[in-house]
């Protein structure tokens, strides 16, 4: 995996920084719970496939970690109504390749290739200077892209692997592209951002005297914990759009438990375990976009601002998830933690103070 500092093959001890604190084992295991929960809940819940999409020729569409698994159904859906997508991705080779799978199956479709490295504020700079020159009103953003339990490391800005790649890569993504979101929305028709959290997110908590886990690192925590802070991000945002009356829609989901590579990192015996399940239980990765596209370019999401779905349904949050001092807090230190590595907020949404 790029950008990680360790090899994979001391997960046993969970923690390969310092001691695991009791917090953090309660959070794992909580959240390992929370997994199986969902996964047995998924069984008896076949997947429901999204209704009510509609055209989106003429419609810029952009999506993080789309050469792979949900990310690239997603971008394929998109591509099949008709949208100009562009696929993020940080890798050129399986980008380009996602880039053809699309073309061949839909040849007069609008797919291209920017690359994009959600694990280095350089790379998301540059990638929204480019995508805001080149599209001046930008219809879709799909915040796609994630990691589940690597190894402790650090992306390179020095953030914690998952809380970085997760949500403060996404989060300063959005901001920058977010002028153009704006103008691409209309009453009749609003822009929409979907950013793809995890039923994770119910084990999750926001750590705000060691957002980094520098002091203690639990994988299944720190996951929980960028999952958790996708949907605070959501909710805050959609906030201050509709405080600036912008016809913009911030949603988050959880996509289902889905087989594809995000497992890569559980360890050998985990995975052992978990192969025989995912073939046979899990969503397939279409299935696990149905959601993205359903928030993304269904009418029937037209009037939502601010949800949470899961399985192509409006999902009630649970209240750690739609505090509003932790999303504000959130917020302000995710700002200050960009600039402190010397990267510009612009300064309309620096702070969220619009929306207290
Ligand atoms: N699978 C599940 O059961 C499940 C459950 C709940 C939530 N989710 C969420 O669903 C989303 C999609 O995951 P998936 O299951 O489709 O996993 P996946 O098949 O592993 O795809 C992850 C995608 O993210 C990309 N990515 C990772 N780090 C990146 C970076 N630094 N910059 C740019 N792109 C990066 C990967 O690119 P590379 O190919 O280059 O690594 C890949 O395209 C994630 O946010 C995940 O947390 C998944």
């Amino acid at each position: 995996m790029d950008g990680l500092e360790n090899d994979d093959s001391q997960f046993s001890s969970f923690d390969r920084r310092t001691h695991t604190s009791a917090r953090t084992n309660m959070q794992s295991i909580k959240s390992a719970l929370l997994g199986t929960y969902s996964l047995v809940t998924q069984i008896f819940t076949p997947a429901k496939q999204p209704t009510g999409l509609v055209p989106l020729e003429g419609r810029v569409a952009i999506v993080t970690g789309a050469n792979i698994g949900c990310g690239f159904e997603t971008a394929r859906s998109l591509a099949g109504l008709g949208a100009h997508v562009v696929l993020a991705c940080r890798n050129s080779e399986k980008g380009e390749a996602a880039v053809q799978a699309i073309r061949s199956e839909f040849p007069s479709s609008q797919v291209e290739l920017q690359l994009l490295d959600l694990q280095s504020l350089a790379s998301i700079r540059d990638f929204a200077q480019a995508a805001n020159k080149k599209f001046p009103k930008i219809h879709l953003l799909v915040n796609n892209a994630g990691v589940m339990v690597p190894p402790f490391g650090h992306t390179a800005d020095g953030f914690e692997t998952q809380f970085g790649t997760n949500y403060v890569g996404p989060f300063y993504l959005t901001l920058l592209l977010l002028d153009n979101i704006v103008a691409a929305g209309t009453p009749e028709r609003v822009a929409r951002i979907v950013n793809v959290s995890s039923a994770a997110y119910h084990g999750g908590s926001i750590n705000f005297d060691d957002l980094n886990s520098e002091k203690s690192y639990d994988r299944l925590g720190a996951y929980a914990q960028s999952k958790l802070a996708n949907i605070l991000f959501s909710g805050q945002l959609q906030q201050l759009l509709t405080a600036r009356k912008a016809n913009v829609a911030s949603h988050a989901l959880h996509p289902g438990v889905v087989n594809t590579g995000l497992y890569q990192h559980l360890p050998q015996f985990l995975q052992f375990i978990e192969r025989p399940f995912a073939n046979l239980l899990f969503y397939t990765a279409a299935q696990g976009a149905y959601s993205s596209m359903y928030a993304a370019a269904s009418s029937e999401t037209e009037a939502d601002r601010g949800l949470f779905y899961s399985n192509c349904t409006r999902t009630p949050l649970d209240a750690h998830a739609t505090n509003a001092a932790t999303s504000s807090a959130l917020w302000k230190a995710t700002v200050e933690l960009i600039r402190s590595k010397g990267f510009q907020v612009p300064a309309a949404v620096a702070s969220d103070s619009s929306v207290q």
